[in-house]
């Protein structure tokens, strides 16, 4: 038996979707697929900008999904009121920005202490179970808890970075990211201390009583080093596992990140 969850997000469908404005590809063919094909749960992230998953979509997923529906969102009010309507199997709140291409860096929770504490009591009050996406710090696992969530998700868009800058043609594309073209030793470095700084946290968050998921740039390559962390028993992926069902199906990949990320 896994101890390993596998979260599919599912949002870039809807991206691709609203890139032409049609119902195709369907959104509920993918939750489909992606129950059949091994995942554990589906992620999707209502952004305040309706970028990708519109209200409909988180309706018909709620009430389709035979999974356990994470549902992310932001800590704004009209949108809370949208989540304790629709009662998913959990809210993952996350730090937004309209000019952002995709979430960046966790959610500050020392600075919205007091917005996130509101949040989770809202959504207490709704019994609907919470999970801060943080950054991988100490501070921030401790935080979590005094704040009253359930659950961290530690944001691994940092270590995935390095790692694609290390092990990948990112450095040579026009992606490129700009402060970590560094020479190979330092990004290795780099790169060892972005895991440990994810293992600490993870183990500070799993001896506090807190349940550890991890996502963001998640992808096939970079998978391994997670599954090494007994800690994390959750991994939410998206833009890898659309990537490649462009080129193999939603069902193959879906099932090779199950294979992957099988304890
Ligand atoms: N987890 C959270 C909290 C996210 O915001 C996202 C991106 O929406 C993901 C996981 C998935 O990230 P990716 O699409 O890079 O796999």
């Amino acid at each position: 038996m896994s101890s390993m969850k596998l979260g599919v997000n599912i949002d870039h469908v809807a991206v691709l979707r609203e890139a032409r404005r049609v119902n195709d590809p369907d959104i509920l063919n993918a939750l489909f697929i992606a129950c059949q094909s091994g995942a554990d749960q589906i992620t999707i992230h209502l952004r305040e900008d309706r970028r990708h998953i519109q209200d409909v979509d988180a309706y018909n997923i709620m009430k389709h999904s035979t999974m356990p529906v994470n549902l992310e969102c932001s800590i704004n009010r009209s949108i809370l009121n949208i989540v304790t309507d629709l009662k998913p199997h959990r809210a993952t709140l996350v730090p937004e920005k309209r000019e952002e291409v995709t979430t960046e860096g966790g959610l500050d929770v020392i600075k919205y202490e007091d917005e996130i504490s509101y949040a989770i009591e809202l959504l207490h009050d709704y019994i609907i179970p919470v999970s801060l996406f943080i950054d991988p710090t100490i501070e921030a696992v401790e935080m979590s808890k005094k704040l009253g969530a359930e659950m961290v998700e530690l944001h691994t868009g940092s270590f995935a970075n390095i790692y694609a800058m290390l092990n990948s043609s990112l450095s040579y594309s026009n992606h490129s990211i700009k402060e970590l073209q560094l020479p190979r030793h330092e990004l290795a470095i780099k790169l060892e201390k972005s895991i440990t700084a994810i293992k600490e946290a993870a183990k500070h968050a799993k001896k506090i009583g807190l349940e550890v998921a991890a996502g963001h740039g998640l992808n096939y390559n970079n998978v391994d080093e997670m599954m090494k962390i007994a800690e994390i028993t959750e991994l939410n992926i998206g833009q890898s596992i659309v990537a490649r069902s462009v080129f193999s199906g939603l069902a193959d990949a879906v099932k090779e990140m199950k294979r992957l990320t099988t304890r």
